[in-house]
């Protein structure tokens, strides 16, 4: 008889940090210089979808991932620290139980894919990571909580940690050196603040420049802002924040929000020799949020950028019109080199 295949499939969001995740106090463990919180987007506009399975009839005795139907290379320290965690656990269960049949033992096959570009700044690590460990965990039935699977994620890629609950959603940093309490903590489920939306305007869809690891220790080790921004900055907007959250503050949120990104990016062009993520079009965008702020007489829509050009607006449902519409009547006019692209369109916000 051919031996049994073993398989499960799950998908994970994308988040996008209001208060970034930038700087490792630990690059083997990937613990962070400061705590994170971000909002989870809608599956139903960007995810990752991925299947694991495993069989003793696999002839590779290899593990594998196939990334958009192209096989991808899973050596990194990064990826192999996922792999040892999520076996480790299985084997731990398979000695507790002679009965259960021995998957760790099994090759992996992982395919995955986004309904998006990847590393385009889209975060697509984010949703690749959580939706892997999340795969296997599933494939291995493994009984652990989505934030003991966090500290799994996290060491695969850090913003991962966060795309394992819906919502808004912090990534405590923690103070351990062997990073047992550096995972993700829901501080509130979408539905507490379903109004909430996110427009994604796609600048490039190309790979970014400077990729977050090295931009993040570059920026770690010479610039002088930094310091500033990890001891005093973010642990006001993390406080301010959650306060903000919990409260459905919407003008708060937004301010916290374009600061936080505004300081991270500042901390990148005050890194020696500078880094710039952000272009002419993303500064386009800024301005087109501070009009569209102006006009309403009130902050109904925030910007903020990850380690890319793209731009991400936070609005509520009921200013979509204004938000939304003005920034289409501008795109390809004040807002000039704005790509419309499949990911350029209003997003809700995903519950689990
Ligand atoms: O998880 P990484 O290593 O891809 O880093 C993500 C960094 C930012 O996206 C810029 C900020 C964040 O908190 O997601």
């Amino acid at each position: 008889a051919e031996a049994k295949v073993y398989r499960a499939s799950t998908t994970a969001p994308v988040n996008i940090a209001v208060v970034k995740y930038w700087g490792k106090r630990d690059a083997k463990l990937n613990l962070p210089t400061n705590s994170s919180l971000s909002v989870t987007l809608s599956q139903a506009d960007l995810r990752t979808l991925t299947t694991a399975s495993c069989s003793s009839s696999y002839s590779a005795t290899e593990d594998s991932l196939i990334l958009n139907g192209s096989p991808s290379d899973i050596t990194g320290a990064r990826t192999q620290a996922c792999f040892r965690a999520l076996r480790s656990r299985r084997s731990a269960l398979e000695a507790a139980d002679a009965s259960l049949p021995k998957l760790s033992a099994m090759p992996l096959r992982i395919v995955s894919e986004n309904n998006f570009p990847t590393a385009a700044g889209l975060a697509s690590s984010a949703a690749g990571f959580a939706a892997l460990v999340r795969a296997v965990a599933n494939l291995y039935e493994l009984p652990d909580s989505p934030a003991e699977l966090s500290l799994i994620a996290r060491q695969g890629s850090g913003s991962a940690c966060r795309s394992l609950f819906g919502g808004y959603v912090a990534w405590r940093m923690g103070d351990k050196e062997d990073g047992s309490d550096s995972l993700a903590d829901l501080v509130a489920e979408a539905s507490h603040w379903p109004e909430m939306r996110a427009l994604i305007l796609v600048a490039s869809a190309a790979k970014k420049g400077v990729s977050s690891t090295s931009g993040m220790q570059q920026t770690v080790a010479t610039s002088g802002l930094f310091k500033q921004r990890i001891t005093e900055v973010v642990p006001k907007n993390m406080e301010l924040m959650e306060k903000a959250v919990q409260a459905k503050d919407f003008a708060s949120f937004a301010e916290v929000t374009m600061r936080d990104s505004n300081s991270f990016h500042a901390t990148c062009a005050d890194t020696y020799p500078p880094i710039f993520y952000m272009n002419d079009v993303s500064r386009a965008a800024v301005r087109a949020v501070e009009k569209i702020n102006e006009a309403a007489g009130q902050t109904i829509a925030a910007y903020t950028f990850d380690a890319g050009p793209n731009c991400v607006v936070y609005y509520l449902e009921k200013d979509e019109a204004a938000v939304v519409g003005t920034f289409y009547k501008v795109l390809g006019s004040e807002v000039g080199g704005w790509k419309e692209s499949a990911a350029a369109h209003a997003t809700d916000i995903s519950v689990e």
